[in-house]
């Protein structure tokens, strides 16, 4: 039997409708950028396997310090023992993050990064007796899958299931180019009772809310006003981590601080999940008491990892190399050429970028958004091309591994011109209303 039919018995696929999906497709072997199936057909991953790949699939160099670690400590249980490697990781990647970040807490995906950044701020204020109530989130904003990460992200279709469970959330609008004065108006009225908690937001690139982006400077107000209000900020870094937006973390192009930091995704640069919650001097100290229930009550079995901090250190390593920096500004400088190419093009809306991200938003006659057919399309017309790219609806993005050659990422530009003309539509475009999609 092959391999799609014993899949198709036992297995049951991610945010997959398998009635209608069609089979999925075995991969057996990567390598750098590549994906290989059983029957030998390459596939350019131009989206870093849902954004965590950083230096390319099967990298040796990852391979071997985990199989050194796996020979060395495999897992310990985390509370009441430490490791090196968790040391090692936590100081490193403290040289990286914003000044006040002081102290790391792990967990092992982005979800739960988010659900620790979130109890942690909760719990702040419970901790020093004046409790809070409120959290603001972004309406397009996508957090995850778990309770408190689903409350936090926007209102969408895939979560109507679960709307009775889900805490309130104060949304308001994101400040995309045009409407800064607006979110920021929103924010000022949610903060203006002295009642929020906290303020959660995707910095600069709202990854599954359609890659929409927006200027450091609309941030910067926003977590001042919060400040103003001692209103915690929690910067979503799970996809824009790691130098995705052209800096090591989007938090990078900010005057403002925020407090609390979640970090996922490129972590391990990809080989392992692992996850990291970060926060300042200020939030540890109102959990450090003798009081022992002002303790963070929170643990996954494998927190802290020495398998995924060993290559988090690895990945961490590369990245920090000037090789790596050198591709990230390449790719950031061809994308900006492609963007040019096509900013006019009559099938687009709109194109935008921020350093290896870019995004092409096509003209539909249909609403925007996750459910748009033009989606399933594209993504068939850019596999049978050799490209894996997933669309998000309408709207199209590159995310690549760092270690893309510039050949690979000419084929991507090329195949991504071929669909405009293929699938271009002159129709005036569609409304951006309820755009939140997952995770892809
Ligand atoms: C900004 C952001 N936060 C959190 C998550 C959830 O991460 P995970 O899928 O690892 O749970 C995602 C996933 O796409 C994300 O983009």
């Amino acid at each position: 039997m092959s391999w799609i039919d014993r899949d198709e018995r036992v297995i049951w696929h991610p945010y997959t409708q398998a009635k209608t999906a069609g089979a999925a497709l075995p991969i057996v072997r990567g390598e750098g950028t590549l994906l290989f199936d059983e029957v030998g057909n390459q596939y350019i991953d131009a989206i870093s396997s849902w954004w965590v790949t950083l230096h390319g699939h099967a990298h040796p160099y990852l391979a071997e310090k985990l199989q050194a670690q796996a020979l060395e400590l495999e897992h310990v249980i985390f509370a009441g023992f430490t490791h090196p490697r968790a040391i090692e990781l936590a100081e490193r990647l403290l040289k990286h993050l914003p000044s006040r970040q002081a102290r790391v807490f792990f967990s092992d995906n982005g979800s739960t990064a988010v659900e620790i950044g979130l109890k942690m701020a909760m719990q702040y204020f419970h901790n020093q007796g004046k409790p809070r109530k409120k959290i603001i989130a972004f309406s397009e904003a996508f957090h995850g899958e778990t309770f408190g990460a689903m409350s936090a992200s926007g209102d969408h279709a895939f979560n109507t299931a679960f709307h009775p469970f889900l805490f309130p959330v104060t949304r308001i609008p994101a400040p995309v180019p045009g409407r800064e004065a607006q979110s920021l108006a929103a924010l000022e009225e949610a903060l203006a009772d002295g009642e929020a908690i906290a303020f959660i937001f995707e910095p600069l690139v709202m990854g599954a809310g359609g890659m929409l982006m927006y200027e450091p400077a609309a941030l910067d107000a926003m977590i001042a006003a919060c400040h103003r209000q001692g209103t915690l900020c929690i910067a979503d870094e799970v996809m824009t981590g790691f130098g995705r937006t052209g800096k090591f973390f989007a938090s990078h192009y900010l005057k403002e601080q925020p407090d609390i930091l979640c970090l996922a995704k490129g972590l391990t640069g990809g080989t392992l999940p692992l996850a990291i919650t970060t926060c300042t001097a200020e939030i540890y100290q109102a959990f450090y008491a003798d009081d022992r229930l002002k303790t963070f009550f929170h643990g996954h079995s494998f927190t802290g990892n020495p398998l995924g901090c060993a290559v988090a250190l690895a990945s961490l390593e590369l990245l920090e190399g000037s090789v790596c920096q050198e591709r990230i500004g390449a790719i950031a400088a061809r994308h900006a050429q492609f963007r040019e190419e096509v900013a006019n093009h009559p099938a687009l809306v709109d194109v935008r970028q921020r350093g290896t991200i870019l995004a092409l938003e096509f003209k539909t006659p249909e609403q925007t958004g996750y459910f748009n057919q033009l989606r399933d399309r594209l993504y068939q017309f850019y596999l049978k091309r050799g490209v894996l790219l997933r669309p998000l609806g309408n709207v199209i993005y590159l995310l690549p591994p760092y270690c893309i050659t510039d050949q690979q990422l000419d084929r991507i530009y090329a195949v991504l011109a071929e669909s405009l003309e293929v699938f271009g539509v002159s129709t005036p475009q569609g409304s951006r209303e309820s755009t939140v999609q997952h995770n892809e």
